[in-house]
């Protein structure tokens, strides 16, 4: 087995099978924030990515993607029903998430969570070289850092969670609580996108395993496990050239009217998850068509909505509900050959995707609860021209960073609804200096320098990011 000086251990690998020209079956990168993140430094060292390929056969040995290896782990239709459907996303994600849904319990989930991330941590273990770096990420493998520090001590690991870290009163509902902080704690550093996610996880362990703690730096048996806000980035730079080029500006254009050249496009790109807040907006933006403040021929709504997690009961009701409501508006509210509402449910390549931002004069971006929220920032990268108005919910990661964007409550019908009028009204003038602040923010503070502020605090030595060029 080849090992690696530095291993990434996440549920999915990052790549996806495509149909090459010629027939055969392709591996290829996916886009996506934490492989761009993760990718200019993972090239520099022998690295390897552990994670799932997809499906549910044994596990495909796949060559070297862009310089990095893959190391599969397999899942079976049971594994992924209970741990990555039930416990993963139907027990932590509702939960993290303000418990804007019902979390469910089920000691079969619980029992498929720790047997994943068991598979998980053998793995890991397996391709680190002696006193490695590893760096484990995101909700579904919370366990992972306890078991693998069990089996290789001799191992500098780290944790970064995506997602929210809940207050003490909503994480204490998990009957396994104690278990999953234990697992956290195995890591040398625990990461979290905001500085109150560090705040609740640092009281929590003091409750729950009657540990000393801080914000800052937790004493467990013999050892300091430090934490803190590492609010994730995304490729800035990549994003602005992208949307800066002729041919998005072109396709931009193109989009405009294919619209109808209204005056006000509003745009919306989620994931289809109850946490986005998709219902919330659809109401309000009802309402201020019914009132007559928004005009269908002036405006309209570009709702993208890609489906997630189909399998899991609350995702189906979700979809349900939102395509009932977006066919009630277009039929009360449409005209011909003039929707009120572009719904659609596509993934976008990237080029697409830029080309949306661009032509999106106000993008509303209004989740009932998100860890971070990358197009929010996306979108932000994407307006070269320094135009453009970003609707952000206060309850978004990234609202902390974007600071000068027009702030809503989402779960204020009349505050969201007079969001959306300001950011649509909002002076020019001051819509260019809110976006050039933000823009200045995300050009110095992007992934590169996530990965890196990470991974310096991660690697106290500074070994391996010598070895990779200095931090
Ligand atoms: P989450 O991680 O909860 O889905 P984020 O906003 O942080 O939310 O990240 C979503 C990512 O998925 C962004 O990088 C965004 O560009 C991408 N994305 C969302 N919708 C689409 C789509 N229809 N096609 C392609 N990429 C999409
Ligand atoms: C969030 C999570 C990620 C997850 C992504 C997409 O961003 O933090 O870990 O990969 O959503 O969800 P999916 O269930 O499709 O992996």
């Amino acid at each position: 087995m080849r090992q690696s000086s530095l291993v990434v251990v996440a549920m999915r690998l990052p790549i996806d099978d495509s149909v090459a020209p010629d027939g055969a079956c392709e591996w290829r990168r996916s886009p996506g924030g934490l492989v761009s993140a993760l990718h200019p430094l993972l090239r520099q060292t022998p690295a390897t990515w552990v994670g799932w390929a997809g499906g549910s056969g044994p596990a495909p040995s796949l060559p070297d993607v862009d310089g990095v290896r893959m190391h599969t782990v397999p899942l079976t239709l049971d594994d992924l029903r209970d741990h990555y459907e039930g416990f993963a996303n139907a027990t932590l994600w509702p939960l993290y998430h303000d418990a804007v849904e019902q979390p469910e319990h089920h000691r079969r989930w619980w029992e498929a969570y720790q047997r994943v991330n068991q598979r998980y941590a053998e793995a890991t273990a397996a391709v680190a070289e002696p006193g490695a770096i590893v760096w484990v990420q995101d909700y579904h493998l919370q366990l992972v850092p306890g078991l693998l520090r069990a089996l290789r001590p001799d191992l500098r690991i780290g944790f970064f969670l995506h997602v929210p870290f809940p207050p003490p009163e909503l994480f204490m509902q998990l009957p396994r609580r104690a278990e999953l902080l234990r697992g956290m704690l195995g890591a040398d550093l625990v990461g979290f996108q905001r500085a109150q996610a560090a705040h609740n996880f640092a009281q929590l362990t003091t409750k729950v395993l009657g540990v000393s703690a801080t914000d800052r730096r937790i004493a467990v048996d013999d050892r300091v496990v430090r934490i803190g806000a590492f609010p994730v980035s995304i490729d800035t730079a990549e994003m602005s050239a992208l949307a800066g080029s002729p041919e998005v500006a072109e396709r931009a254009q193109r989009f405009r009217r294919d619209l109808g050249d209204p005056a006000h496009v509003i745009l919306s790109v989620d994931r289809m998850d109850y946490t986005k807040g998709i219902e919330q907006r659809l109401t309000a933006y009802s309402e201020l068509l019914a009132s007559g403040h928004v005009k269908v021929r002036d405006t309209v709504l570009v709702q993208v909505a890609v489906p997630s997690r189909e399998r899991v009961g609350q995702y189906q009701v979700l979809r349900d509900r939102v395509e009932r409501e977006v066919g009630r508006i277009n039929g009360e509210f449409g005209r011909v050959g003039e929707p009120a509402i572009h719904y659609l449910t596509q993934p976008f390549d990237r080029a697409e995707l830029a080309a949306l931002y661009r032509v999106a004069d106000v993008m509303a971006v209004t989740p009932l609860r998100d860890g971070m929220n990358l197009v929010a920032k996306e979108y932000v990268a994407a307006r070269v021209d320094d135009s453009g108005a970003l609707l952000l919910s206060e309850f978004a990661g990234s609202a902390t960073e974007l600071s000068q964007a027009y702030l809503v409550n989402p779960h204020d019908l009349e505050g969201l609804k007079q969001g959306l009028l300001s950011a649509l009204e909002a002076d020019p003038a001051d819509v260019t200096t809110r976006m050039r602040a933000m823009r200045a923010h995300l050009h110095r503070y992007d992934i590169r320098a996530w990965a890196r502020s990470y991974l310096s605090a991660l690697d106290e030595s500074g070994s391996l990011l010598h070895r990779l060029g200095g931090p």
